[in-house]
């Protein structure tokens, strides 16, 4: 809902430096700013959510899904408008390629469609009869009530659209905080959501986490938790509310994908799909490559042609023609990367493509760097999400050592195998499928499709994402049961 706001305000610079024409000298863009909320306005929204909810009896949550399905089509139409817009605020907020911030939102689009095309055969199927043991029972899909939405900064539309569509779709109100990072491109779409649903349905929430949302959790008032981002703040927020135990969430969270790279692999295969896994978007995908594991017969062989494939790499502005490695969203990662390295160097770790620019760092850039031959004692690289263009690579002897990697990595959302030996690929299928969500064969790591089932296990994800099984997470069975008399 729109409030009046007279400050504080935050500003928001983009990570891309610009030149003075005065002085020469680079200083930040300043792209906008945005409200400071407070718990005041976080307890405005929920009022706003739980009064368009109405126990289910809100106009929304009352409409026909044919109802739904067409405001949301409306939406559809004036989200396309702004399009320009949003593609331009992705670029300059979060440094995607000009490219790539067009896919995001073309793919934003394409799910929404993807969804209520989705609704549309559940819908038929949903309002169903079942007769058993004398008692007669009409089974349909309600909506929880209040959902709150937050998606994190490196698909800032995409995925924080993976939840909130859906939720709506099935009749919740939701209330959304846009990402710390990606936060000024919502506001072209803001008037849309006003005109295509009705008051109180949506409700954005700006500012700092800490401000707005430990009072939204320890109201007690939100039904659902759908949450895309780290496992550090999502844990953090559930403990807040009363009921931490049944809250009901479905999140998306912490990756370490690894890749395995067998001595029978095809390694101009390998490198292509290890390049693509490891530096697009800066590495800054939750299923990018985190690690490589590469058979020690394969691993010179496989390492040369690696850091040939990744000098090709075009470092630049986002809206160069054909750039893969931009500047970092984050304005601490420099620096967080600078200490990966020094920590690899102090372990035995090598910058093997240091000859072509690996391990440089100016401002926010980082140039694609590669560490071989990795080890558990560098504990940043090894164990951590480093979200960023670097990668260590560990040789094996013995596939037991990946499978072992994975086996105890807390964290389990995708791996990626690549083998040309079907024992060996159906081998580590046996040993992987109950430790990760996905396993990819000779290909990277990575969401899409997006009406594949999206999840992953350990602290990875909790529930399953995708343009169909979001409308499952997002709704729970209504039944009313009658005795056959
Ligand atoms: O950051 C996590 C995203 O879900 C990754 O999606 O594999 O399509 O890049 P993607």
């Amino acid at each position: 809902e729109f409030i009046e706001w007279e400050g504080p305000f935050q500003e928001v610079y983009s990570p891309i430096y610009t030149r003075s024409s005065s002085t020469d000298e680079l200083i930040k863009t300043k792209l906008g700013s945005y409200p400071i909320c407070t718990t005041k306005e976080s307890d405005l929204a929920l009022k706003s959510a739980l009064k368009a909810f109405n126990g289910g009896r809100g106009e929304w949550p009352s409409m026909s899904v044919s109802q739904r399905i067409s405001a949301m089509e409306n939406f559809i139409v004036k989200m396309v408008e702004q399009r320009e817009k949003v593609v331009k605020l992705l670029v300059w907020e979060i440094c995607k390629s000009y490219k790539d911030s067009e896919k995001e939102f073309d793919r934003t689009v394409d799910a929404i469609k993807c969804s209520i095309e989705a609704l549309k055969e559940l819908d038929i199927n949903s309002s169903r009869t079942k007769a058993d043991e004398g008692v007669v029972a009409q089974v349909k899909k309600s909506p929880y009530g209040v959902v709150l939405c937050m998606g994190p900064y490196n698909y800032p539309l995409n995925e924080t659209f993976a939840t909130l569509i859906p939720a709506l779709l099935m009749g919740n109100t939701v209330l959304f905080k846009p990402p710390r990072r990606g936060t000024l491109l919502f506001e072209p779409l803001l008037n849309a959501f006003k005109e295509c649903f009705p008051k109180g349905v949506i409700n954005t929430l700006y500012g700092r986490g800490k401000d707005v949302i430990p009072a939204l959790m320890q109201s007690g008032k939100i039904n659902v938790l759908a949450f895309i981002g780290s496992s550090k703040v999502v844990n953090g927020m559930i403990k807040e509310h009363p009921n931490a135990n049944s809250l009901h969430s479905v999140l998306g969270l912490d990756a370490k994908n690894a890749a395995i790279i067998d001595k029978t692999a095809d390694i101009d295969l390998a490198v292509k799909e290890a390049v693509l896994g490891s530096f697009s978007f800066n590495g800054q995908r939750c299923t990018a490559l985190k690690i490589i594991f590469v058979h020690s017969s394969v691993a010179d062989e496989f390492n040369k042609k690696f850091t040939q494939e990744i000098s090709k790499l075009k470092v630049g502005m986002p809206w160069e023609e054909n750039v893969t490695i931009t500047p970092l969203a984050e304005p601490d990662k420099p620096q967080y990367v600078q200490k990966c390295i020094d920590e690899a160097l102090q372990n035995k770790g090598e910058i093997i493509n240091k000859e072509n620019g690996g391990g440089q760092i100016l401002n926010s850039l980082v140039s694609p760097t590669v560490i071989y031959p990795a080890n558990e004692k560098m504990n940043l690289l090894y164990n951590n999400e480093q979200f960023a263009p670097i990668i260590p690579i560990v040789p094996f002897d013995d596939l037991e050592s990946p499978i072992s990697y994975i086996t105890n990595s807390t964290k389990g959302q995708q791996a990626a195998i690549f083998s040309n030996d079907e024992d060996t690929v159906s081998y580590l299928v046996d040993a992987l499928c109950c430790q990760v969500g996905r396993i990819n064969i000779n290909a990277q790591c990575q969401r899409g499709p997006d009406t594949l089932p999206f999840n992953g296990r350990k602290n990875s994800a909790l529930g399953t994402l995708s343009t169909i099984d979001a409308l499952y997470a997002l709704s729970i069975d209504s039944v009313v049961a009658t005795k056959d008399t």
